[in-house]
């Protein structure tokens, strides 16, 4: 049946060629850790991903009950938790999801940085991952006040003064980030719209930059 669809499908659209080019490709026995396990480094980057597909499941999960406005978000968040069936357990792996997407993040940068990945021909993947970096920090800073409890107002508020203190661009970047005087209405809104719409779509887009980047050049070694 799912055979006869696709086949259906391309006779008329050619598909085949598209998906061989991506998946068509021997896996390199270095990286390979089956071959040698030291080669599981190489899948820091995958498993990166993997949990950045699960932060963006779970997370458009979460806003099917979240209310971005500072009178109902806490309570929105509160119901979540006590009163929708798996609630506990979606926003738990966004949670602690969003830590350890970070950490294996971090992780692959070290593999990148100690096997030399970054050397030519790889410097613009090297840059492209760099930015990817700050968004990934972006999205923890603008996702840790949306459920706007104290822990979270407060820690914004500091963040909010770290990002505020370079001289000349800092009040302007504070002006940005809070939306209005204060950390208030204004930037709960501001910081929902960038954890759920821009920087997703920059994350979405870099990360295209970056497998293609990867799919072209290959993957780096054997040192
Ligand atoms: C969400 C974050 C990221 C994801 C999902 C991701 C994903 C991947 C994947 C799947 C690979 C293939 C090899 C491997 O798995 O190790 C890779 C390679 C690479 N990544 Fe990332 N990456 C991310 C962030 C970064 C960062 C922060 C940097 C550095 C600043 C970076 C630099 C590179 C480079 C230079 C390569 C090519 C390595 C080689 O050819 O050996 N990436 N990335």
């Amino acid at each position: 049946m799912l055979k006869s669809v696709y086949n259906w499908i391309d006779e008329r659209l050619d598909i085949t060629p598209l998906w061989r080019d991506v998946a068509d490709h021997e896996v390199p026995e270095h990286v390979n850790p089956a071959h040698h396990f030291s080669a599981f480094v190489y899948c820091f980057g995958g498993l990166t991903f993997f949990i950045t597909v699960i932060q963006i499941l779970s997370g458009m999960f979460l806003t099917m009950y979240y209310v971005p406005d500072i009178l109902n978000a806490y309570k929105s968040v509160d119901f979540l938790q006590s009163k929708v069936a798996f609630g506990v357990i979606v926003r738990g792996m966004h949670h602690w999801g969003a830590s350890l997407v970070i950490v294996m993040m971090f992780l692959h940068t070290l593999r990148v940085f100690f096997t030399g990945s970054y050397k030519a021909p790889r410097e613009m993947n090297w840059v492209v991952g760099m930015l990817i970096f700050f968004v990934m920090l972006g999205l923890g800073f603008t996702g840790y006040l949306l459920p706007w409890d104290n822990k979270a107002y407060f820690a914004t508020q500091v963040g909010i003064q770290i990002a505020a203190s370079p001289p000349i661009i800092g009040e302007y970047v504070k002006t940005f980030l809070q939306g209005g005087d204060i950390v208030g209405a204004q930037t709960l809104t501001r910081f929902f719209a960038l954890h759920v719409f821009f920087l997703p779509a920059v994350l979405l887009a870099l990360l295209g930059g970056h497998f293609f980047m990867i799919r072209k050049q290959g993957i780096s070694g054997p040192l």
